[in-house]
């Protein structure tokens, strides 16, 4: 899973790929290469590690032509070293992948026995190897891209130059998804429009399936069968303005401090401030006919389709069910004929995702998603979308984009609440301004500085181990709180149902576990004390998070306690999220971890 680009230009290619990926570092960061054409012959640089490191090789060689690809990876077949970086290929052939080769071992031994030595772990070696072998044999570019493209099996994105043709790139899309650029008089090919926007706004998507041939001043495009298509061009809305950190140390500790706008910018788009009242677009599915709902998502997202469930089932009285979009297609659940399907994504990218969603339509599903990149593959496959207003999400360990989410969820289980008529039109305006206040409690939390937080930080920051416990729409904030502490400190952390600890995570406690409770005030928190006492009683460390009315209660057992703003219970779970992932920035940050780029994980996961 990786970032792809290249670029058929008037220019040097080599600063203008660099850009762009930098633009890509989100899809992976393990190494990170750039081939040109110079006077016909494909020369490459590459570097293991982020792409700094690239740009240093670069400075210290620097590479010329004007025609080239680049990569930044996230490996999936062979170590992060530098030999396994990509673009691999020959004196021929030069080639960028993005997905896996799922039948490489086969024809890398087919090859094997023609002679043909390897020199790396890739799968991507086995494609730049076949079409090399097939150029030997006198086949032209197409040709041999043709021939390629019907032998190997899974999902790619490939872009590919030839050495003899510096006016040349082909590019392939199966699973991958990939975006043309038209130019002035030069050609661009990315994973995504983003990685273009820099260059040009003028985007044609491939579909499944298409191969393209692109010069410096047009693409032709053909489906699967070789067949010639037609694909539109459109401008896209997206800004190549590069996102910067401003004062702040890490995007993620900006990316904190957005949540106040990010929520508001959310929320009025879906809740109309002056009527209290839920405006949503049209849906591609009738909230008052549908007889249940499935949500499917991956990391985060999923744990916002988790708290999802608890309000669309108590505002709309409508079942939901919720799967990892990994698992959703292992499970074959029955679904409705003309059901309703919601996805959740930040990148709108994500190869699980994106299969459930296409298992979700092929099963006669009204596919209905909820992503933060507009034009993303989920956004343009979905049959409505649901945009998150949160920008341009840099940190890898998602934090605005997750709120933003559950903003959206939220006003959606009150919009089915209205329609279904299981809402008032008083509790409608009731929990409305309870949102519509979020941003502003986000912003007081954030200004006050959290008392204890530095404390509790320092305190887990020294454990090997964090359980943190909620209870109702609280506890998937506490699978939310374990994940983000993991990812980004690399501690053990578990989320764990309050009330489920003592049917067994109850043994892990003593004094070396810090566990972070979320209590807030509400009909939850007197059971939610108690099983927090059960643990206290056993030597348990309680660090709670609650608000002013519940705080007395745990100061009688909980070695800190730290007070949020009180809002009413249906929005807790969008505030608490909040702290616990400051919690795992400080401790990251005190742990001197990479808060940013957390080892081994990628902004967008686009392999399955
Ligand atoms: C966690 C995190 C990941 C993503 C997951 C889904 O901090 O960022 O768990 O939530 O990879 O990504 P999207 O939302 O892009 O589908």
């Amino acid at each position: 899973m990786c970032g792809i680009v290249g670029v058929v230009g008037r220019e040097a290619a080599a600063p203008r790929l660099l850009e762009a990926l930098r633009r890509l570092e989100y899809r992976g960061y393990d190494s990170a290469g750039i081939a040109t054409l110079v006077n016909g012959h494909v020369e490459r640089r590459r570097a293991e590690g982020k792409l700094v490191n690239l740009a240093n090789v670069l400075d210290a060689q620097p590479l010329e032509g004007t025609t080239g690809i680049g990569h930044t990876r996230w490996a999936t077949h062979g170590a992060p070293t530098e030999r396994n970086a990509h673009p691999h290929g020959t004196a021929r052939v030069s080639v960028v992948h993005n997905g896996i080769i799922e039948n490489f071992a086969e024809l890398r031994a087919e090859l094997e026995a023609e002679g043909i030595e390897f020199e790396t772990e890739t799968d991507t070696e086995a494609v730049a190897k076949l079409l090399d072998f097939l150029l030997s044999q006198g086949d032209t570019p197409e040709q041999a891209v043709s021939k390629t493209l019907k032998k190997i099996h899974g999902a790619f994105g490939l872009a590919m130059v030839f050495a003899g043709h510096p006016r040349k790139l082909i590019a392939a899309r199966q699973g991958s998804p990939l975006a043309v650029g038209f130019g002035d008089g030069e050609m661009f090919i990315g994973s995504d429009a983003l990685a273009l926007a820099p260059m040009t706004r003028r985007i044609a998507y491939m579909e499944e399936g298409d191969w393209a041939v692109l010069d410096d001043h047009s693409a032709k495009f053909f489906d699967a069968e070789d067949r010639p298509v037609e694909r539109a061009v459109k401008l896209t809305a997206l800004s190549g303005a590069a996102v910067g950190k401003g004062n702040y140390r890490h995007f993620m500790e900006k990316e904190l401090h957005e949540h106040p706008v990010v929520l508001g910018d959310t929320l009025r788009q879906y809740i109309d401030p002056a009527s209290r009242a839920v405006a949503l677009p049209a849906l591609p599915f009738d909230p008052v006919a549908v007889p249940k709902i499935s949500f499917s998502a991956c990391g985060s997202a999923f744990i916002a389709t988790q708290v999802a469930r608890y309000w669309f089932e108590q505002v709309a009285r409508l079942p939901v069910d919720t799967d990892v979009a990994s698992e959703l297609r292992y499970r074959d659940p029955p679904l409705p004929e003309g059901g309703a399907a919601l996805l959740v994504s930040q990148s709108g990218e994500t190869a699980d995702t994106l299969a459930a969603l296409r298992l979700l339509k092929s099963r006669g599903q009204h596919v209905l998603s909820v992503v933060n990149v507009p034009e993303s593959t989920m956004d343009r496959e979905s049959d409505g979308t649901l945009l998150t207003v949160a920008g341009p999400e840099i940190g890898v360990a998602s934090t605005k984009a997750f709120t933003a989410q559950l903003a959206v969820l939220a006003s959606l289980a009150l919009g089915f609440g209205r329609a279904r008529g299981t809402l008032t039109a008083a509790e409608e305006a009731r929990l409305t301004a309870a949102l519509l206040e979020v941003p502003a409690h986000a912003a007081e939390l954030l200004e006050q500085g959290l008392g204890d937080m530095m404390e509790i930080a320092r305190e887990v920051a020294a454990a090997r181990d964090v359980l943190f416990l909620g209870r109702g729409s609280l506890y998937p904030i506490a699978l939310e709180g374990a994940l983000k502490l993991k990812e980004l400190s690399y501690i053990h952390a578990e989320g764990y149902a309050a009330g489920e600890m003592k049917h067994g995570p109850i043994a892990l406690i003593d004094a070396s576990v810090p566990v972070i409770a979320l209590c807030p005030s509400g009909p939850l928190f007197e059971k939610t004390a108690s099983n927090l006492q059960e643990a206290a009683a056993r030597g348990g460390r309680i660090m709670a998070f609650t608000d002013a009315e519940g705080a007395p209660a745990l100061r009688r057992f909980a070695e800190r306690v730290v007070v949020l703003p009180s809002v009413d219970p249906f929005v807790a779970p969008i505030l608490h999220a909040i702290p616990v992932q400051l919690l795992a920035y400080h401790v990251a940050v005190l742990k001197g971890t990479d808060v940013d780029q957390p080892r081994n994980l990628a902004k967008a996961v686009t392999v399955e």
